[in-house]
């Protein structure tokens, strides 16, 4: 049987870092450092710069790991695109960066499939169950997963949206996934949502319910207010959930694959939060601290890239090495999450 496992791995974050004390002295937020810092693990972030995009962060973090992984982007059967942040509502940020990798053009021309994935902070398990998929199943080769937000250009720096704005960082990482005849690689995925918490988390900008789908002004322009504008989200209800969602589906997957929490090398868990991390890995599974991995004190959240991020990191400086046994495990916005094994 043909196992999918990841032959390369990369990313990219901006070179901008704004600290939690950037957010007062600069755009003039009332937080401080001691409050985002101890609710939440966060010191900084990156933000983009203007006319940067999801798929400029993403095309950085998907070069590193076609290198990785000793492959061009000719080579690739399908990209599959997580982002809650595309460059625009249509088309999504996968064919942007298909473009961008040089497919679309000259000597290179490859017209793989595109496919972005709205699943939020869960989007690279969801990328990771469409990828495994399409090894297993023959129907492809090679497949690249990316996760990339460019939250900062969509956030509400003011008090007034200091709640979420103190939480998003912009980033980008990727996975080349690639099948084997080798007994390793991607031993489970599973993926939950519950839409009844759909609006806990939310960025509505327009409701295609209404006509027009926005308030129009008498010239015709759209006006949004900061409500719909900017991402809403109650945060206490998103921790309690976060909590439950994470800690049972990394259940579920340890007990599919028959795996103690002792046999597992590293947990890879989203970074919305380094305390929900803490309670979930460290007080409810009892997994000591060196085997959770975390990156959100120098990122904060950047939701469908957390993961890859943590999984590139951890590849170069020796943390995750051939052989490990690791856990991954998301949740966030919709809500959705989910959880995997993978043998490294
Ligand atoms: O990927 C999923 C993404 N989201 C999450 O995982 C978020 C999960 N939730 C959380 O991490 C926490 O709920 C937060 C860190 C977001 C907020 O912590 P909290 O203890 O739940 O605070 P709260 O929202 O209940 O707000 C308490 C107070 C409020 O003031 P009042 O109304 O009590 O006067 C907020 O206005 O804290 C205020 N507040 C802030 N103060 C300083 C909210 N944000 C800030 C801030 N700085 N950045």
């Amino acid at each position: 049987m043909t196992n999918a496992y990841i032959s390369g791995t990369g990313f990219y974050v901006p070179p901008r870092v704004v600290t939690n004390d950037d957010l007062v002295r600069e755009y003039e937020i009332e937080t401080t450092d001691e409050w985002i810092e101890q609710r939440t693990g966060i010191r900084e972030r990156r933000f983009a710069a203007d006319g940067v995009g999801s798929a400029d962060l993403g095309l950085e973090a998907s070069k590193m790991a076609l290198d990785a992984a000793g492959i061009a982007a000719h080579d690739l059967d399908m990209i599959v695109f997580a982002t809650l942040s595309p460059e625009h509502c249509f088309p999504g940020s996968g064919v942007y960066l298909q473009d961008k990798l040089g497919l679309c053009a000259g000597q290179n021309i490859k017209y793989v499939p595109c496919l972005d994935i709205r699943n939020q902070c869960s989007g690279f398990l969801y990328g990771t169950q469409v990828a495994t998929a399409m090894i297993e199943s023959g129907q492809c080769k090679r497949v690249l997963v990316v996760g990339a937000e460019t939250h900062s250009h969509a956030l509400d720096l003011s008090t007034r949206g200091r709640t979420v704005a103190s939480l998003f960082g912009d980033g980008a990482g990727a996975a080349v996934f690639e099948g084997t005849e080798a007994d390793k690689g991607v031993r489970g995925i599973w993926l939950g949502a519950d839409g009844s918490c759909a609006d806990v988390l939310a960025q509505k900008i327009w409701d295609i319910r209404q006509f027009p789908f926005v308030e129009l002004d008498d010239e015709g322009f759209g006006r949004i207010p900061p409500l719909t504008l900017f991402a809403q989200m109650d945060g206490k209800t998103v921790f309690k959930h976060a909590v439950t969602k994470l800690a049972g589906s990394l259940m579920q997957a340890l007990g599919e694959t028959n795996t103690r929490v002792e046999d597992v090398d590293l947990f890879v868990l989203h970074q919305a939060n380094k305390r929900i991390n803490e309670y979930v890995a460290n007080k409810l599974l009892k997994v000591p601290e060196h085997k959770v991995l975390h990156n959100i004190e120098r990122y904060g959240n950047t939701t469908a890239a957390t993961i890859p991020i943590l999984l590139a990191e951890a590849v170069r400086d020796g943390t995750l090495r051939p052989g490990m046994k690791i856990a991954l495990a998301a949740f966030g916005s919709g809500f959705t999450w989910g959880s995997a094994i993978i043998d490294w």
